[in-house]
């Protein structure tokens, strides 16, 4: 083969597909429509982040992603399945974990409690003991009851709660948020970790000083649709045009 043809025919091999790919996607809650043709893309074993002032549909589209959104309509397909139409439970068993804002953790039961309720819905669940690595706080407070723990051993625990069902394929909205400095370290560290492990994440952040420690790059999220997308090595390049999309 001459070589312009070996170089043309490396040029056409397609990348990775996509793990989750989002076109035209809207959504409503009630009358209200705030999804307005959100799209993106992300790749196996990415760290993705939604960033965007409040109220802007971030949390929206994670929610649509796992079909918690009565009305919605555009495609959101997942390892190359359309999964609009399907329901919640559906959508989990596909191996995608939510960790909505509010942690979704059970106040009255203990942390055993919480991380041993949760089915596994597809093998490879991580096993207490490789959870207790990764969260050496929730072994300690192991007997504890869900109320009595801080935020940040709520938000540890409400990760945790996800590993164990198998997804491989996590959303996250503001783990950080309302936590300490020293916490928010800690539960970087844990994402950092489970990108090496090769889990794939969707973080919605705030707080984008924390999310550029662990991110491949970035989507900027306005008025329920995407407006900009930033790798994250254009970052500090983009740092003056970033502040003018977040007003800060
Ligand atoms: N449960 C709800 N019912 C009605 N409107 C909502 C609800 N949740 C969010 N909204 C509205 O949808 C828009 C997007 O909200 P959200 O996705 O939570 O934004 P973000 O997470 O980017 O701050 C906002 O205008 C918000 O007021
Ligand atoms: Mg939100």
């Amino acid at each position: 083969m001459p070589i312009e043809a070996v170089v043309a025919s490396h040029d056409s091999t397609p990348a990775a597909a996509p793990l989750l790919k989002i076109g035209d996607l809207h959504g409503w809650y009630g009358e209200s429509h705030v999804l307005h043709g959100m799209a993106l893309e992300v790749h196996p074993g990415e760290v993705v982040t939604l960033l965007g002032r409040n109220g802007a549909g971030k949390s929206t589209t994670l929610k649509a992603i796992m079909g918690m959104l009565q009305r919605r309509h555009g495609s959101i397909q997942f390892e190359g399945h359309e999964t609009i139409g399907l329901l919640s439970r559906a959508i989990a068993r596909l191996g995608i974990g939510f960790v909505p804002e509010n942690r979704g953790i059970y106040a009255s039961l203990s942390v055993e409690e919480n991380l041993l309720l949760p089915p596994q819905i597809r093998p490879g669940g991580m096993s207490l003991e490789c959870i207790f690595t990764l969260f050496p706080n929730l072994k300690e407070r192991i007997n504890s009851q869900g109320t009595k723990l801080s935020g940040g051993e709520q938000q540890m625990l409400a990760i945790a709660r996800i590993l164990r069902t198998g997804a491989r394929f996590l959303l996250l909205d503001e783990p950080t948020e309302g936590l300490a400095p020293v916490i928010v370290e800690q539960i970087g560290r844990m994402i950092a970790q489970l990108k090496q492990e090769g889990y794939t994440i969707v973080l919605v952040e705030q707080n984008f000083h924390f999310a550029a420690t662990l991110a491949d790059r970035h989507y900027v999220v306005e008025q329920g649709r995407v407006v900009d997308m930033i790798p994250n090595d254009a970052l500090a390049a983009n740092i003056d045009k970033l502040h003018g999309y977040l007003g800060v």
